[in-house]
């Protein structure tokens, strides 16, 4: 993503928005971090990349992390940098034929992201982005566990060591970082044809997240029963979900299912006539200086509500609804944590409808069974996978016998 920062496709339908709802006024602002060379050089504003060079369209890219010297601080892109022949880097013993080499702290340090991965509205001061922040808030930081231990790392959400060289000339080392450093975006990555980042995205957003599932054993038909899912942010150093988090969506779906298939309840994202409940949505709203939700970011001027579910914490849903008079038992409760990187309704917006499908993303599961009150609960936990084992025997019994023909 960070090679894509300037092409990717839907950073350029949204800072054209952008600048045509401002006048121009975010050209830079926003250009500083998706594409620092561009600003740097001074071929940006304007916005439309017509005065960029080649080496800006590639965003953040190798050598503009490693000409950073220093920053001021975290937010907004305070980085400096010192373009020449010397690179920084996390090393301080590091020799190259190619260039001269200074040992850099700030690299092996979250405040290196931190310079870009944390957005404050250039204007009012509302908080658009605040990864950094709350890491440094988190438990991670507390413990040491650094961003560049989950994103640069095999570990994905904590540090596992990469041995190996950087170079063909360089010394065997404990760790080299690797620099794919994916998040959760499997859309992009998908409409750039990165398989592999979008593979990674999606086995990272597997692994940030748990779900445990409460149900009643039994459940008698007619009376109010109370389930519980309690997700717990186990694996992101940040919220869940982070970065654009207005735009970006997780949120639960349970279904319980009665053992003919008829639907006793469900949730999904938006709810529907067929009468699904809507689920609740966890990410950030931002109001506009009307109090309007708005997604279009650089119009914010409030954050109008924020349900993200900070680093180690469990949020509990309960739902309640009730078994009908026709209830076959078993129920089959499941629950679906699910990501979307962008609504649908967006992206057919900017794009135009049919072009683009967000894909949905399943980040875990957990299925419980609910049983009839009135039968002992071990004849029945059997039923579900005995069942089809023995029609199968049943069949092969009959096939051997001769006595069942295929028509
Ligand atoms: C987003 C900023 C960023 C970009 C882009 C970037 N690097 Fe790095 N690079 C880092 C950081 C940060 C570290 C140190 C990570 C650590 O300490 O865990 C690093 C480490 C390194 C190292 C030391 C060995 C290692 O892998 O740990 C080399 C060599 C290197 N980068 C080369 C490159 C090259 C070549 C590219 C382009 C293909 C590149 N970097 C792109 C930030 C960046
Ligand atoms: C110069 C600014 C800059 C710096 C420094 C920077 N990033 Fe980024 N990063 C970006 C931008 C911009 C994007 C978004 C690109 C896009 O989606 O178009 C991004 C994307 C990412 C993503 C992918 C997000 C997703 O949704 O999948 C991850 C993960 C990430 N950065 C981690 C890091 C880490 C870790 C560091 C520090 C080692 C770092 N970044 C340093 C600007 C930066
Ligand atoms: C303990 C491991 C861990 C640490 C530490 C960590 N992350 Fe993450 N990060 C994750 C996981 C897991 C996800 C996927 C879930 C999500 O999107 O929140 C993720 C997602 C992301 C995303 C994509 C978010 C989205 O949904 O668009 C970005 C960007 C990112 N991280 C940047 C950072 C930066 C910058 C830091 C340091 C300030 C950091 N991360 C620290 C594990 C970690
Ligand atoms: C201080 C740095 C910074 C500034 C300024 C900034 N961004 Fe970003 N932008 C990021 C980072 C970091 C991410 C990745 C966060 C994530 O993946 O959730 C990102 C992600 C995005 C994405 C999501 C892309 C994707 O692939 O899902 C869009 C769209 C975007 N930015 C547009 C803008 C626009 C428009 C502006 C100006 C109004 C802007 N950004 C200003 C750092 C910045």
């Amino acid at each position: 993503m960070h090679a894509n920062a300037y092409t990717d496709p839907f950073y350029q339908k949204e800072v054209h928005a952008a600048s045509a709802d401002t006048d121009g006024m975010v050209d830079e602002f926003c250009s500083r971090c998706h594409t620092p060379i561009g600003v740097i050089a001074g071929e940006i504003p304007p916005v439309d990349g017509s005065r960029l060079s080649e080496i800006a369209h590639m965003g953040v890219q190798c050598d503009f992390c490693h000409t950073v010297s220093d920053s001021n601080g975290t937010g907004n892109a305070p980085f400096i940098v010192t373009p020449g022949d010397t690179k920084w880097g996390p090393f301080n013993d590091s020799k190259s034929a190619y260039h001269a080499s200074e040992y850099l702290e700030l690299h092996t340090r979250s405040e290196f992201c931190g310079i870009c991965h944390q957005v404050t509205h250039p204007v009012n001061g509302v908080v658009i982005d605040d990864t950094y922040s709350t890491w440094k808030e988190s438990y991670y930081a507390e413990n040491d566990v650094t961003c560049q231990d989950c994103h640069m790392s095999p570990g994905i959400t904590e540090f596992k060591a990469n041995p190996g060289r950087s170079a063909s000339s360089s010394p065997k080392r404990d760790h080299i970082s690797l620099h794919s450093t994916v998040g959760g975006n499997a859309f992009v990555t998908g409409m750039l044809g990165a398989e592999e980042e979008r593979k990674l995205a999606i086995e990272r957003l597997q692994k940030a997240a748990t779900l445990r599932l409460d149900v009643p054993v039994t459940a008698v038909k007619g009376e109010n029963i109370t389930i519980e899912a309690a997700i717990t942010n186990s694996g992101a150093g940040h919220m869940l979900p982070t970065g654009v988090s207005e735009l970006r969506q997780v949120w639960l779906e349970i279904e319980a299912t009665d053992s003919n298939g008829q639907k006793i309840y469900r949730t999904t994202k938006t709810g529907n006539s067929s009468g699904a409940n809507p689920a609740v949505i966890y990410n950030t709203v931002l109001g506009d200086s009307e109090g309007n939700a708005t997604l279009s970011f650089w119009l914010a001027d409030r954050v109008i509500a924020d349900n993200r579910i900070a680093p180690k914490e469990t949020v509990t849903e309960q739902h309640t609804f009730s078994l009908p008079e026709n209830t076959a038992y078993p129920v089959t409760v499941d629950a679906t944590l699910n990501y979307m990187s962008a609504p649908q309704e967006l992206i057919d917006h900017l794009f135009g409808k049919g072009i683009h499908e967000v894909p949905v993303i399943t980040m875990v599961q957990a299925s419980e069974m609910i049983y009839d009150p009135d039968k002992p609960v071990e004849t029945q936990a059997e039923v579900p996978g005995f069942t089809v084992p023995l029609a199968v025997l049943v069949l092969a019994v009959l096939k051997i016998t001769g006595l069942y023909k295929k028509q």
